[in-house]
Formats: C-alpha cells, structure tokens, sequence
C-alpha cells in the first residue's frame, strides 16, 4: 500500500525525513479530499462540455459521436479497419458473422518524420500506400464493388455524420501540416484516389475511445465506457440524448450517443494547478503545448517515465543520492521511458535484477540497493496518483451511465504492460462511485481498429431498424 511505500521510504533514507516528505511525499501523495475536489471539478467541465453555450470555451470538449449503440452480435458483413494514433498503424480485414469477429491483421510504423515534419498529404499518401500494399497481397485490388472502410483515427475532431470528422488540434506531438480543420475522412480518399486501383469507401471514422468501446461491446454487452491508457489518455462513454445540449442530430431511438470526452484536456484553464508538483510544472514548462492537457500529463505514458525521471534528477542536484554517478541520459528529456517504469515495478528478485538492467540502460552502473528501492518507490508513488487519477474519471463516468452493471473496455500500453495499473484502478474506482454500481475492466487489446468496422455496422444495423 501507498503508506508502506511512504515508510519505507522513510527508512531508507533515514537521514533526510524533512526533505523526503517534503519533495516526494507531499507533493505526490495527496489526501482523498483532494481528489475528490478534482472529481467534482471533472464532472463540471463533462458538463460545461456538453452544454452548447459554455461548450466553445469548454477545456474538455465532450464531443458527440454518431455512434449510438454498441454491437449487439447480430452485425454482418466483411470491411476493413484503419488504425492510425500516431507511430503504430494497423490494418485489418474484418468478418462479422452474427457475433462472431474474425480478423486478418498488418501493423506498421509512421516515421516520426512525417509525423511531426511532413505535410497532410504525404501523412495520408502514406496510409493510402499502406493501404495498397494490403489490399494487393490478399487480391482485393481493382474491385468493381466497394469494399467499406472504418477509419479510427485517434486524435480530436468535430464529428459532422458518421463518416465526417474535422481534426481539431493534433495532440500526442504531431506536427503535421495542413490537417487541422480539415476533414480527415475526405483526405484520407483523396490519398485514396490518388493512389490509384482501391475500390473503398470510408463508412465510419471514430476516435480509438470509441473503437475500444465498440470492440470490448461486442464481448460484453455491459460496455458502456471505452478508455485509452497510452501516450494519450482519453475516455468515451455511452450517454442519454437529453442530456447532450450540444446534440443537433436526429433524436430518434435509441436516445443516446456516444460522447468523446477529449478530457486529456482536463485542467487547461488552470483549475488543476493547486494538485500539481514542482516536477509537473517543469515537465508542463518543457512540453509542446506548456498550460495544455495537464491532466493527461499525470497520467500518460508519454510523461510518468518524465516524471520520475525529474524526482530522480532532483535528488541527485540536491545532493541527496546519486552523488557518485549521474549520467548524461538522466540528465536527458523523455529518456528515462515509461516502460522502465513497469520494468522497475514487476521486479521481484532481491537482487533487483530487472531495477539494475533499467540503470544499465541509461548507463548509471552499479546502481546501489538503495537506489534500485528507492527508484521502485518513485516509481509506484507516481504511478498510484495516475490510477488514481485515472479511476476518479472512470468513477464520474461510471456514475453517468444509465445501467447499474457498467463495462468499461480499456487498452493502452500503460494498460497492458504496468503490472499493477488494472488492480489499482480496480481497487479506487469504488472509493469515488457516488452511486450503488457494479464495474468491470474489459481488455479490448488491439481492438480499437476493428471498433471502427463494427461502428459502421452497428449504424447500418439501426438504419435497417428504422426502416423495419
Ligand atoms: C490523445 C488524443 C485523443 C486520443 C488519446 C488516446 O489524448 O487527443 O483523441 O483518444 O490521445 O490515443
């Protein structure tokens, strides 16, 4: 528990209890009051989101999707799925058979390069190209009917039809010219066209949020919240129609809508400020868009690594540890990665073997035992204000949701790799629920890209009930 990391600690570093409490544990572990302030303010930016008049200045977008349902296992049919969020990109050939979901897979990479140097147009000629390769290698060139596409694409965006979306801003420090404001669906098939020999059309673009939802609802009907642990941190969630001011659609059955929260930009006019350590602050000062999606910035992959790294660093300037080595690489921005972060913590050999693989790593050898336990200390006191940071959002949401049994689908590096994240979410989403419900973690791993096939034919699925 977080009290006997907080001992241990202690005893560690026997000789400097003040400054122990006052630069680790007082910054990081903070009393439930206050997270419970954060959760109060987080439910009122949901709602400043969704309500049209404060929804423009709103820091948390709470976009609606055209997504109303979940799949209820009676969707047909053979597309394919997109997935791009930023390096890793995925293709599938999805086949849907009466709740049965068969996929034939392809991963690649975007060169960071064209992701934070390259124009529109060369990011999407390269999906485009990606696309072709696919397509040639299982024969489906040159068709003369469409295959249907959908398109998840993990970045904010006005939604304007299922298939219409508007890229707001990059986030996850893309850098890409000519994107923002642009929609995204029509360049994607312009690359398309451009290409040359691709019979596609794009059905459906969704957010990996909503992706991740569809995906875990096709196991598990409960699925009702969609959430991505990664370099980015986002949750989507199945809401009531009469409460989304900001809903211009057709209102007809089922009256609900599936909101993209964006609420990695929780924090952005500044409300989070009093929560904030000195570690976040020159992490925040350092970053892309400093002032901007701080509560993203205490939780995603892409900063605790940042975050311990600056603990570290400030031990070692103080003169506390680490007075006999220190390394360049320490001393370097976004070097000490998440990763070693889940390394560090499912070591559990006395020698600290994997703790000292980590130190190798950024070639601080002979690490001593000490450093290697108070490393794993940093390590889960930056790691537990995450899930727990982490679990009140899922807790406002969970509450907001109109079914007492509530699945949420969840994917995400952060997810997957950090051995004890699921079990502390598990273990603090009940310390904030408000209401009597029950909640389940579904894995949804890798199923943000099939998600955005399966939304398309959940909309076609409800089009044909319309008509019925
Ligand atoms: C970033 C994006 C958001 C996405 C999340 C997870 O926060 O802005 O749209 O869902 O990363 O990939």
């Amino acid at each position: 528990s977080l009290e006997q990391v907080k001992e241990n600690l202690l005893g560690i570093l026997a000789d400097n209890t003040d400054y122990v409490v006052n630069n680790i544990i007082e910054p990081f572990c903070r009393p439930h009051e206050e997270y419970c302030r954060i959760q109060q303010l987080l439910l009122e930016n949901l709602e400043r989101g969704l309500d049209p008049v404060s929804h423009p200045t709103a820091p948390v977008k709470m976009y609606p999707t055209f997504v109303r349902d979940i799949p209820n296992g009676t969707e047909k049919g053979q597309m394919l799925a997109l997935d791009f969020g930023s390096h890793h990109l995925r293709l599938e050939l999805v086949t849907l058979d009466n709740g049965s979901c068969t996929v034939d897979s392809q991963n690649g990479f975007v060169p960071e390069t064209l992701l934070t140097d390259g124009t529109g147009e060369q990011l999407f000629d390269y999906l485009a190209k990606f696309l072709h390769r696919f397509l040639k290698q299982r024969k489906l060139l040159n068709r003369s009917d469409p295959i249907p596409l959908g398109f998840t694409f993990a970045f904010p965006c006005v939604r304007l039809a299922l298939n219409r979306a508007v890229l707001t801003h990059w986030t996850k420090n893309l850098h890409c010219d000519g994107v923002e404001g642009q929609e995204v669906v029509a360049m994607l098939e312009e690359a398309i066209t451009r290409k040359g020999e691709m019979n596609v059309v794009v059905d459906a673009v969704v957010n990996d949020t909503v992706g991740t939802l569809m995906s875990g609802g096709l196991d598990d009907p409960t699925c009702a919240i969609g959430l991505i642990l990664s370099k980015g941190v986002n949750a989507c969630y199945m809401e009531q129609l009469d409460r989304v001011g900001t809903w211009t659609g057709d209102t007809g059955e089922p009256k609900q809508v599936v909101i993209d929260t964006e609420w990695e930009g929780f924090g952005a006019d500044g409300c989070l400020e009093f929560f904030m350590t000195l570690y976040d602050k020159e992490l925040d000062e350092h970053s892309k868009r400093p002032g901007r999606y701080i509560y993203e910035k205490m939780i995603s992959a892409q900063n605790l690594g940042e975050i311990v790294r600056l603990v570290l660093k400030k031990l070692h300037d103080d003169d506390i540890m680490f007075q006999e080595h220190w390394t360049e690489e320490m001393d370097t921005r976004g070097r000490f990665y998440t990763k070693y972060i889940s390394e560090v913590l499912s070591d559990e050999d006395i020698r600290f073997q994997k703790t000292r693989h980590v130190f190798e790593d950024l070639h601080l050898g002979h690490a001593s035992e000490i450093e290697c336990r108070v490393l794993h200390h940093v390590c889960q006191i930056v790691s537990t204000r995450a899930a727990t940071l982490t679990a009140l959002g899922l807790a406002t949401l969970i509450d907001r949701v109109a079914k007492n049994e509530v699945g949420v689908a969840v994917d995400g590096a952060l997810y997957r790799y950090h051995p004890t994240f699921k079990t502390m979410l598990e273990q603090k989403i009940p310390l904030f629920l408000k209401k009597d419900k029950m909640f389940r973690l579904v894995s949804a791993a890798d199923g943000s890209g099939r998600g955005a096939a399966l939304a398309a034919a959940v909309a076609e699925r409800i089009k044909g009930n319309h008509c019925a």
